[in-house]
């Protein structure tokens, strides 16, 4: 089930307001995953240049496209530059449909709860539009702050799903699952 209603297009936090991301934030997705601290616990999601970051953004409007819903880009109100992104994701995990949890923010907003807070939107967001699927986050077991954000937002460990993941060993966390 997905939302193709424009209340999709943009979520709103007390600070925050999430967006549906646009052609202009491709300078944003490539300075993020561009900055070797963001993507230390996942090499994999690096991006080297403009063009990486054109087709990042490409698959992200695509998924927009096609399930009416994605990655949002998080502003605090009223400033114009990114902190970062967060959003979902269908995708298979051992076996089973389920909606991955993404988050990555500049390093510069990290540490004043913004991650928690957006994750907690989005959450929010997909138990109310997508509730037929697991909300589900891979986390490497050295990103501790990545598992306080997963927490905060209401995931809890659920060790009989870890596994290999793109960039080693994955604990997951979710939220939402069958019995
Ligand atoms: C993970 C990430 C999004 C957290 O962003 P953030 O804005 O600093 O997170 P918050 O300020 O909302 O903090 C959320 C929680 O993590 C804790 N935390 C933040 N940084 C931490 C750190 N370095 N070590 C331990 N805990 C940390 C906070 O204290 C807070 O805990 P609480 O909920 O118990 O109060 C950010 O570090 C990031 O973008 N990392 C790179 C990308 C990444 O790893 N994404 C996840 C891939 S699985």
């Amino acid at each position: 089930m997905s939302d193709r209603s424009p209340a999709a297009e943009e979520l709103r936090t007390s600070r925050l307001s999430l967006r549906r991301p646009t052609e202009a934030d491709i300078d944003a997705i490539l300075a993020i995953h561009r900055d070797p601290a963001a993507c230390l616990h996942n090499p994999s999601d690096a991006l080297a240049d403009l063009d990486e970051a054109e087709g990042l953004y490409r698959r992200w409007n695509d998924q927009w496209q096609r399930c009416g819903y994605g990655y949002w880009v998080v502003r605090r109100h009223g400033h114009a530059s990114p902190l970062g992104f967060c959003g979902v994701k269908p995708m298979e995990l051992r076996g089973m449909e389920v909606l991955n949890l993404f988050y990555r923010f500049a390093p510069s907003a990290w540490g004043r709860g913004f991650a928690g807070e957006a994750a907690t939107a989005v959450t929010a967001w997909a138990s109310q539009h997508v509730p037929g699927l697991p909300l589900i986050a891979r986390v490497r077991p050295a990103n501790v702050a990545s598992q306080r954000v997963a927490v905060r937002a209401g995931l809890t460990r659920a060790e009989r799903l870890d596994g290999p993941g793109h960039d080693g060993f994955d604990w997951i966390y979710a939220t939402n699952l069958p019995d």
